[in-house]
């Protein structure tokens, strides 16, 4: 795959996109990386991305000019899913990473101030939100939408196994897990997970994902198509 970012601040991104999962998988060649900056789309000398915004009104809008030329440029030799990052769209979520992880480019604009000029919008294919609540920019956005995306791709994890047990992944959050030692602080491993039963084990770990989902998220148990059964029977051996 490869990503693409245009954004006032590129420097954001370098640290990220080289370090530990997201590092690895570009020296593997699984993940190809470039940072744009919007400025080198600007044509004065103060390389102005942003204008006051028209009937008034605090701060400032991104100008459509540079992202319209922008995308002019990268667009011009192969396609690419385009993203907008912006608290209005829609929310991210990890059905919406696996739909990602399928694509064979993402180009992320991010946005600055008070968002960008209405007419830029109609050049994205996604409108994303991290979520309901409002950040200095869509970089950090960008940047989790990158992690969560790169991490499905093949052969980035060590064990495409790891991926299908991820919360969210069955619609439930992920089982509980332990490692040594056995007892910390006087909290035991459950005996199960020792008993070398594997049956038993996954038994054990499906009951604990719907017992996890029903006290953190009753929202996403409603939404997982389980058996009103199943959660009781569930919920009832806890
Ligand atoms: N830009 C500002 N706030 C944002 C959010 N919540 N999600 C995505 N992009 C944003």
């Amino acid at each position: 795959m490869r990503i693409e970012t245009l954004s006032i601040f590129p420097e954001m991104f370098e640290t990220v996109m080289a370090t530990s999962i997201l590092g690895r998988a570009r020296q593997r060649g699984a993940l190809e990386y470039v940072g744009h900056d919007l400025r080198n789309w600007t044509h004065d000398n103060h390389r102005t991305v942003d204008d006051e915004i028209y009937g008034g009104g605090p701060g400032q809008l991104l100008k459509p000019e540079p992202v319209y030329e922008a995308l002019d440029d990268l667009l011009k030799d192969a396609p690419a899913t385009v993203i907008i990052f912006t608290p209005g769209g829609e929310p991210f979520n990890q059905a919406m990473a696996e739909e990602l992880a399928c694509a064979q480019r993402l180009l992320m604009i991010c946005g600055r101030y008070e968002g960008f000029d209405e007419r830029v919008y109609s050049l994205a294919h996604r409108q994303i939100s991290l979520g309901d609540y409002v950040l200095t920019g869509g970089e950090l956005a960008a940047m989790v939408v990158s992690d969560a995306v790169c991490r499905l791709l093949p052969g980035v994890l060590g064990s495409d196994l790891s991926i299908v047990d991820d919360s969210f992944s069955q619609g439930l959050l992920e089982y509980p897990q332990y490692t040594r030692p056995e007892t910390y602080r006087g909290q035991q491993v459950p005996e199960v997970l020792l008993s070398g039963n594997h049956a038993a084990i996954d038994k054990w770990r499906r009951k604990m994902s719907i017992i996890k989902t029903a006290e953190l998220r009753p929202d996403l148990l409603a939404a997982s198509g389980l058996s009103e059964a199943e959660i009781q029977k569930a919920l009832e051996e806890e």
